[in-house]
């Protein structure tokens, strides 16, 4: 099985760590990293806004990253991708500067309950501020949207958003299927890639979004870039969510008008380094091969999946058809006190509600503990993770 541990310089600081937190942020590769300090040392500029050497090179490298996220999610034009801090600032652009814009109340956006907090407060605001309806398809126990469910989308229907993979029980969503009844009355279709992007094919030639939003930090480039990808026609109607330097075109003293896509929806100086540290993350999954970090990734879920199902005091939740990531409770003891024993056995995992409050809710299992996967991880690191689970069995019950 590859594992490409030792392209992540963390592990060389924390040697016995057992990274299983990459659904939160991703550890980073040293070309990334490299990327990026090389940029601070030796290209450093505002991209544009100067007719200087350093200013010049930025923008190149700016909008260069644009082309590789381009080709990444097979979108047609480099106008279609708009650089935003994260997938939560791109879902909020969407909501600010385009669903406000046509929202009226007697329609309803339709989202999946298996939503993070990011895909559902931006758009419960906007129904409270017009009194529109916010809809939510069910899951069954194993987090796959019941059937029946999808007549839930219906004439009035504005907005349909769902993940693709979802951070709180991992199951992966039948996106065409939920995205075609969305496509029979006219909805748009926005699709929440953040935990299938670099885990999985994403390309908006076959999954067909309207609009998709994702954040690079989950995908070895550093926090703060992140990405809207938008079809042009649609993207042509937002309004500038945020408003400033380099998205105008002129501004007078009591008007102004706004630069083209995609810099209109860009306001700001830019996170350049964001930008060369996300091509150099794509580059890395390029090298490395999609198809070979999805068939490790799935090796590796589904034998630490096998793995915890034959424990006894472990209830795992969810089927086989995940991404990368596992959500499971030890039997009587609190999310909380699982992780921290496992910190102590040098296992980092995430606990809690994984920011799904009304899924977890809706699944009666209000906190959970969450194992996620990548490239760098190894069947000893599930091992490792087995039999730390033991020591809190061990702790809690014996
Ligand atoms: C499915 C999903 N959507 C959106 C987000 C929000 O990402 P960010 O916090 O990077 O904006 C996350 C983060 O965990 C997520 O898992």
């Amino acid at each position: 099985m590859l594992s490409r541990k030792s392209d992540f310089p963390i592990f060389d600081h924390h040697k016995k760590l057992v990274y299983l937190d990459s659904a939160a942020t991703s550890q980073k590769p040293k070309m990334v990293i490299d990327a990026i300090k090389n940029y601070y040392e030796t290209q450093n500029g505002s991209p544009h806004r100067g007719a200087h050497l350093l200013s010049i090179e930025s923008t190149r490298l700016y909008e260069d990253g644009r082309e590789v996220v381009k080709n990444f999610i097979e979108a047609d034009e480099t106008s279609e991708i708009v650089f935003t801090r994260n997938a939560t600032e791109s879902l909020n652009l969407i909501a600010y500067g385009y669903i406000r814009k046509f929202l009226k109340p007697d329609q309803n956006i339709v989202l999946s309950i298996t939503n993070h907090h990011s895909n559902i407060i931006p758009f419960q605001r906007l129904c409270h501020e017009t009194g529109a309806e916010l809809r939510y398809l069910y899951c069954d126990d194993n987090g796959s949207i019941i059937e029946s469910e999808l007549s839930k989308i219906d004439q009035n229907t504005l907005m349909v958003s769902i993940p693709m993979i979802s951070n709180g029980i991992g199951i992966k969503h039948d996106v065409k299927k939920i995205f075609d009844q969305a496509k029979a009355v006219n909805a748009i279709c926005l699709l929440d890639a953040a935990q299938s992007i670099g885990h999985d094919d994403v390309s908006v030639k076959t999954l067909k979004p309207d609009l998709m939003v994702f954040s690079g930090h989950k995908i070895f480039a550093p926090q703060g870039i992140g990405v809207l990808y938008g079809k042009k026609e649609i993207l042509e109607t937002f309004d500038p969510f945020l408003s400033g330097g380099d998205m105008i075109e002129y501004v007078e003293e009591q008007s102004t008008t706004y630069a083209d896509l995609p810099e209109r929806l860009e306001a700001g100086t830019q996170n350049v380094a964001g930008v060369i540290g996300l091509k150099t993350a794509i580059e890395y999954i390029n090298e490395v091969g999609l198809e070979n970090i999805i068939s490790q990734e799935q090796e590796m879920t589904m034998y630490a999946f096998d793995a915890l199902e034959q424990l006894d005091f472990i209830e795992v939740y969810g089927n086989r058809n995940r991404g990368a990531l596992i959500t499971f409770n030890v039997k009587d003891v609190h999310p909380h006190d699982v992780a921290s024993i496992l910190d102590s056995h040098h296992v980092a995992i995430r606990a809690g509600h994984h920011c799904c409050q009304p899924l977890m809710k809706y699944l009666k299992h209000p906190s959970t503990c969450r194992a996620s996967f990548s490239i760098f991880n190894s069947k000893e690191d599930v091992d490792q993770l087995i039999y730390a689970l033991h020591q809190v069995k061990e702790v809690f019950y014996e």
